[in-house]
């Protein structure tokens, strides 16, 4: 009989996630109930959202009990179905749980029916042509009311989003500087994706001067995937009536005292930004069309796709840590196993 593995929570993170706060058992698969339908899952996406929901503090989601299994995204199969909209075969994105197989119903969370073209990697809608690539979309244009000429920063340059979020700004005709933590990380963005200047905050004594020396009339969008001392210097780099897009502050999501201080709000007055946070679901019928342009963007070479990925159920914990750490570069995501290989 096929077993369930699923990960769960075995004891609350504190600071950097460690692969012991996560343990994995095996249950019975589950049956699909009226209008349900079971999915075989075939990759998580692993995001650092998920890390705010480990420590048993109530987020804009629950946060996962211990014992319970870890909720995050997923491309899967439909392997048996009871909901006509949803017919065996089919492939779906979701907001699931961590396991082999997870039933949904036509309100699960992020739920989406996916056309996955033949020379597409399924991979890809975990990544560009999912949550990070949507969100990045979504931030720069919705958010950021992204215009050609224009300078747009990111920080976590070299990440899931960050790297959409540079190559997209590049397509949009826009001076693309990132913020990254290491000088591989700063070389390839300039080397590969096209980026006009790179930072490596690590290094870097002062930000501000920094970004100001490679954009010496100011920035129009900073898109802020870190908070903290960052976004803190990059207030003091903004054009006047610039545009703050605040996607993440994963400087935060590991610390264990109080939040990373910010001590240069008075710019949001002083030059009349506006600073704007999001969540990808609010702007979730969006995602069609941004997908679409998307994939007409990486077909055709304009946007490079770069994925960091770890094979197997068993070590998607270690995966996650590993993308907490600052690891990895792209996209992070697990490929499940088979069942046969169980
Ligand atoms: N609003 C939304 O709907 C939405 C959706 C998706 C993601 N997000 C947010 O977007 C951000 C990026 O997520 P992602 O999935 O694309 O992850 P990612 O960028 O692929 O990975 C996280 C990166 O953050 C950087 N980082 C970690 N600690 C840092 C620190 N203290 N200061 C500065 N940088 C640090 C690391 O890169 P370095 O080596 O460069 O430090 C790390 O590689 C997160 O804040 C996430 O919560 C928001």
């Amino acid at each position: 009989m096929l077993k369930n593995r699923q990960i769960t929570l075995a004891s609350h993170a504190h600071g950097v996630p460690q692969v012991d706060n996560f343990s994995m058992i095996e249950t019975p698969v589950p049956t699909p109930g009226a209008g349900q339908f079971l999915i075989r899952n075939l990759y998580f996406s692993l995001e650092p959202a998920i890390r705010g929901w480990l420590e048993g503090k109530a987020n804009y989601f629950e946060p996962i009990p211990l014992g319970g299994v870890v909720r995050g995204p997923s491309v899967g199969r439909v392997i048996e179905s009871n909901n006509p909209d949803y017919a065996v075969g089919d492939i779906v994105f979701a907001l699931n749980q961590w396991e082999d197989y997870s039933i949904c119903n036509a309100d699960t969370i992020l739920l989406e029916k996916l056309q996955p073209q033949d020379d597409t990697p399924l991979s890809w809608y975990v990544g560009p042509l999912g949550g990070s690539g949507t969100t990045a979309y979504v931030g720069l244009h919705e958010i950021g009311h992204i215009k050609a000429g224009q300078t747009v920063v990111v920080s976590a340059a070299a990440g899931a989003t960050g790297s959409m979020v540079g190559q997209i700004a590049k397509q949009r005709g826009c001076r693309v500087i990132g913020i990254v933590g290491s000088d591989a990380k700063a070389q390839m963005l300039v080397d590969d994706f096209g980026f006009d200047g790179a930072i490596n905050y690590n290094t870097c004594t002062d930000i501000t001067a920094a970004v100001m020396a490679q954009a010496p009339d100011g920035v129009d969008i900073y898109f802020d995937n870190v908070g903290g001392p960052i976004l803190n210097a990059m207030l003091l780099t903004m054009k006047v009536q610039g545009r703050i897009v605040c996607c993440g502050m994963i400087s935060d999501y590991n610390r264990t005292e109080n939040p990373n201080p910010i001590t240069n709000l008075w710019e949001v007055v002083a030059r009349q930004l506006t600073m704007q946070g999001f969540l990808l679901f609010t702007y979730h019928d969006q995602v069609p069309a941004a997908q679409a342009q998307l994939a007409e963007w990486i077909t055709s070479g304009k946007i490079k796709v770069l994925e960091h990925i770890t094979k197997g159920i068993a070590n998607t914990p270690a995966a996650f840590c590993e993308l907490m750490s600052g690891k990895t570069t792209g996209k992070a995501l697990v490929q499940l196993d088979l069942p046969e290989e169980q």
